[in-house]
């Protein structure tokens, strides 16, 4: 018994089992950031050391668990003044990072197999959770072309996704997103409402206590 090598090699080949689709406009891509991970890892590495990470304020005055910063020519902020995309990282007077070409591309493939074929990201908001941290439930709605869908990448520590509707209070799917997974959500799913658990303590052999999402928007 147990699983054999053919096992994993059919797991590994059937799109069915790789590509889940939760709903309309919405598809998990298990592992399809895993091919490119060598150079996404290097390119954010020199991103973040233009950008560093930190830990933003909500309009509420609550200094959040996750810690972002952003490539491309956008980037979602949050301080006491309210939410909005700038393209000026306000800890330096400085743009952001461009967006690497690596992600770049892993986006366009990941929306593309998703059904959307025209993506053009201008804005990559790259979350870091610790163990405990999480995000509550909330839509991604400060995007202007709310036609274009989001794609979001995972790395490092596993998560729970929560995966809602177009209301708050309605019934959440509960996914678990490990290193690789890309969730790509448009179209009638644009507005869901979506969150992550608190992250659980663990160690990742390539990001240690960390968990990476790589969020890629439309944002003008
Ligand atoms: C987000 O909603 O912007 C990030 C979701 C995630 O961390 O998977
Ligand atoms: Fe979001």
């Amino acid at each position: 018994m147990g699983v054999s090598f053919m096992d994993l090699f059919e797991y590994a080949n059937d799109e069915s089992m790789r590509k889940v689709e939760l709903g309309p406009g919405a598809v998990m891509l298990h592992g399809f950031a895993l091919s490119d991970e060598e150079a996404l890892l290097t390119d954010l590495n020199a991103v973040v050391e233009q950008a560093p990470f930190r830990h933003m304020v909500t309009p509420g005055g609550h200094r959040m668990s996750v810690a972002m910063t952003n490539c491309g020519s956008l980037g979602w902020l949050t301080d006491r003044t309210g939410y909005r995309y700038d393209p000026i990282d306000p800890e330096n007077g400085q743009p952001w990072p461009a967006m690497p070409a690596s992600l770049l591309k892993l986006a366009q493939s990941a929306a593309s197999e998703a059904g959307f074929p025209a993506f053009t990201p201008d804005g990559c908001l790259i979350n870091r959770y610790e163990p405990g941290a999480k995000l509550s439930l909330h839509q991604d709605k400060d995007e202007k072309d709310l036609n274009q869908p989001i794609v979001s990448v995972s790395l490092g520590l596993p998560a729970i996704f929560l995966f809602g509707g177009a209301k708050r209070a309605d019934k959440q799917l509960q996914l678990h997103l490990n290193h690789g997974d890309v969730v790509v959500w448009g179209g009638p799913a644009r507005l869901f409402y979506h969150g992550i658990k608190p992250l659980a303590t663990g160690e990742h052999p390539r990001l240690g206590r960390y968990r990476l999402n790589l969020t890629f928007r439309k944002a003008s």
